[in-house]
């Protein structure tokens, strides 16, 4: 009889830029302070890749490249590379292409994925789709997000949140029911007003008016989307433990998008969870976007043990959010 294949996540890789951008240096740069950063948002410092000529695809390919050392494996036997990121290093050829030739990945198509926020879960939840298919056995997910690029850095709403970094993982097939389990995916268009970004796209194409008006930087409403974010990330993860029989003890980690620490006790609180099971790393790292939940994992792989239920969840711009279910597989 056939065994039924699962995704699992056989590798890790992470790539965060050298430079660190403190809340201190933000004092000087807006009316902020690092207590206020600190208390309503949880970060002190976040990464910014600095260079002319750098984007994206560069942060990457050091992710990957980690990854396939990690594996044992070569860029020839990529199948697929999904990148998720909203700073592509151009709106085409998608960052995927790029990536993949700048790795040698030769035999693999790619693409990119757009979904904020939540596009590192949207990206692992449409690779999985391939390797349970059968389709395909080595799918590489990739979270970047280049968020320097896109920040206004006069704008205190929005530059004490944001960094830059990328996040990837492997995932190839499995018989014994590791990887992949269950994800709950939600979209609603109706709160793009609230995170976006106003121009750039066919809407609103690039004018000397657009870049006058800073329209081509992340735009954020804050207070509207913290309450949107606390609600969406919290039901979800609580309505994914439920239809899979599961209580908050049942799970190892909670693997949390790093928006904000109180988004994040929000749903661990719902869930039924201690602080010790939470990932963290939005006090170094900041929201990075798409990258957040693959740099946890990167950090956390050490004390990640082999059959740990894991729920990965965010929360973001669209609106996109979601929450999926992992068993350990290494
Ligand atoms: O990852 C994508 C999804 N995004 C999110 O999940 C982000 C969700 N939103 C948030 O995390 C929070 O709303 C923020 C961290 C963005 C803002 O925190 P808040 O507690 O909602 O603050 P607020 O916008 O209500 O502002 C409170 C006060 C205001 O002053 P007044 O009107 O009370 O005098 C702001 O002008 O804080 C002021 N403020 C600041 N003060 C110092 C806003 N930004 C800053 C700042 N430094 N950087």
């Amino acid at each position: 009889m056939n065994k039924k294949v699962t995704a699992a996540i056989t590798a890790v890789g992470g790539y965060v830029p050298e430079y660190r951008l403190t809340n201190f240096e933000l004092e000087k740069m807006v009316d902020t302070n690092d207590e206020w950063i600190r208390t309503r948002t949880g970060i002190s410092e976040r990464r910014i890749q600095k260079g002319d000529g750098l984007a994206t695809s560069d942060m990457v390919v050091p992710a990957v490249k980690e990854l396939l050392e990690k594996r044992g494996i070569d860029a020839m036997e990529i199948d697929l590379m999904i990148v998720a990121t909203v700073t592509p290093d151009m709106v085409f050829p998608a960052t995927a292409n790029i990536a993949c030739d700048k790795l040698g990945a030769k035999n693999a198509w790619g693409f990119d994925l757009a979904a904020a926020c939540s596009g590192f879960l949207f990206a692992l939840t449409t690779g999985a789709s391939f390797i349970e298919s059968g389709r395909y056995k080595k799918v590489v997910v990739v979270g970047a997000d280049k968020m320097s690029a896109i920040i206004d850095y006069t704008d205190r709403n929005t530059c004490v949140l944001f960094g830059d970094g990328a996040g990837a993982v492997l995932l190839e097939p499995n018989y014994d029911g590791y990887g992949v389990q269950d994800s709950i995916l939600r979209t609603d268009g109706s709160g793009a007003s609230f995170l976006h970004m106003k121009a750039g796209g066919s809407l609103r194409p690039a004018t000397a008016e657009t870049v006058a008006n800073k329209e081509h930087y992340a735009f954020q409403e804050g207070q509207s989307v913290f309450k949107f974010a606390v609600k969406g990330m919290a039901d979800v993860s609580a309505e994914l433990l439920e239809r899979n029989n599961l209580t908050g003890d049942d799970i190892a980690w909670l693997v949390p998008h790093q928006a904000n620490k109180r988004i994040i006790d929000a749903t661990a609180n719902r869930m039924g969870l201690s602080p010790e099971k939470v990932m963290l790393n939005i006090e170094r790292y900041g929201n990075t976007t798409a990258a957040t939940i693959p740099l946890c994992l990167w950090e956390w792989k050490k004390q990640l043990n082999k059959g740990d239920l894991i729920v990965l969840a965010a929360f973001g711009g669209g609106f996109t959010w979601g929450a999926t279910l992992v068993k350990w597989e290494y």
